[in-house]
């Protein structure tokens, strides 16, 4: 089977081309490969790498400048999906297309499932959404996965910035109101290649599914729990830091140009009733990654 998965060099895609690549072919496309803000030359593109299946989680993920960006957001996040969708339902090709926590407004407490009605509080989020809708609509097999709070040993990510500010300075204040579920792409990625692997027929699992999954790592925590955790896990390993305390703090004394949902948490049961996966707990994921930081550290010294 040859997968192409696009975004490679981001978080979810660089887990996801190196995890499937144990079990299919993987044609990697970065950005010069499959440009997603020119949509008219995707089609030429797909017809070239001839995917069995395809897995997008390529996407504009700048959060708050998107407030500023709206058309180049939609076009990447919504229009160029589309066209990946269409494409592939023309041929039968089965998609899997990666959405957000960001598509809820964040009301109330309760875990968010597969039939709430999504309510954008961003540009992003609404983005996004717009994503969902248009893979929907192409008509083929598809699977839009939401996930939430993404990070991973390595890149550009909340575990590599507390790990940063945690070094560097003696206090660090923490929004504390936000819930949600940390989700290491190494649980990403494994959930995907289980999906892959265990289908004799993906179209048809897809379809159980109902083309909507949710994805997170089990239990739920605030930013600030995840920022205490990731303190304790990294001196628990024998690193040294300079933090003291980490305060927490309401979302309102953190501003932030696009609003965050307070509550992120999502029901995972379709997961595990449609494709029998039940992830590890957020902090079974943070303490393999930590292990995986302090790896290299100890190996750069
Ligand atoms: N990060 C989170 O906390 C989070 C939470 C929930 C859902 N998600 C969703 O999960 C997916 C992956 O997120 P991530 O954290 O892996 O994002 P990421 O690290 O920001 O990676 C995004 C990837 O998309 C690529 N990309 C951006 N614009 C593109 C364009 N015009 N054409 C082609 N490729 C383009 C980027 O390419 P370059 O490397 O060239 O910039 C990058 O490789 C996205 O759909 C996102 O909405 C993320």
């Amino acid at each position: 089977m040859r997968i192409l998965v696009t975004g490679v060099n981001g978080q979810i895609g660089s887990a996801l081309s190196s995890r499937l690549a144990k079990v299919a072919t993987v044609v990697a496309a970065d950005r010069a490969a499959l440009d997603l803000t020119r949509p008219e030359e995707l089609p030429q593109r797909l017809d070239g790498l001839s995917p069995d299946l395809i897995v997008n989680p390529a996407a504009y993920t700048a959060v708050d400048r998107a407030e500023d960006e709206r058309e180049l957001a939609f076009l990447v996040n919504a229009e160029a999906p589309g066209v990946l969708a269409r494409w592939a339902a023309a041929r039968g090709v089965p998609l899997v297309h990666f959405s957000t926590d960001y598509v809820f407004d964040g009301r109330g407490s309760r875990p968010w499932n597969e039939t709430d009605s999504a309510s954008p509080l961003s540009v992003y989020g609404a983005s996004k959404l717009a994503g969902e809708i248009a893979v929907r609509a192409a008509g083929g097999p598809h699977l839009i996965i939401r996930t939430s709070w993404v990070y991973a040993a390595f890149g550009g990510n909340f575990l590599r910035t507390i790990m940063r500010l945690a070094e560097e300075r003696q206090e660090l204040r923490i929004v504390a109101d936000q819930v949600g579920a940390p989700t290491s792409t190494a649980i990403i990625a494994e959930a995907v290649a289980a999906m892959v692997a265990q289908a004799a027929d993906l179209a048809a699992a897809f379809a159980d599914a109902d083309g909507l999954v949710h994805l997170a790592a089990s239990e739920t925590t605030s930013w600030h729990g995840f920022a205490t955790a990731i303190v304790d896990g990294l001196r628990a390993r024998g690193v040294s830091l300079s933090v003291e305390r980490l305060v927490p703090i309401a979302s309102a004394e953190y501003p932030m140009k696009a609003p965050r949902p307070l509550n992120s948490r999502f029901d995972l049961s379709r997961l595990s009733q449609a494709f029998s996966i039940v992830p590890p707990s957020w902090i079974d994921g943070l303490n393999a990654e930590l292990d995986r930081v302090v790896e290299t550290v100890g190996a750069a010294r």
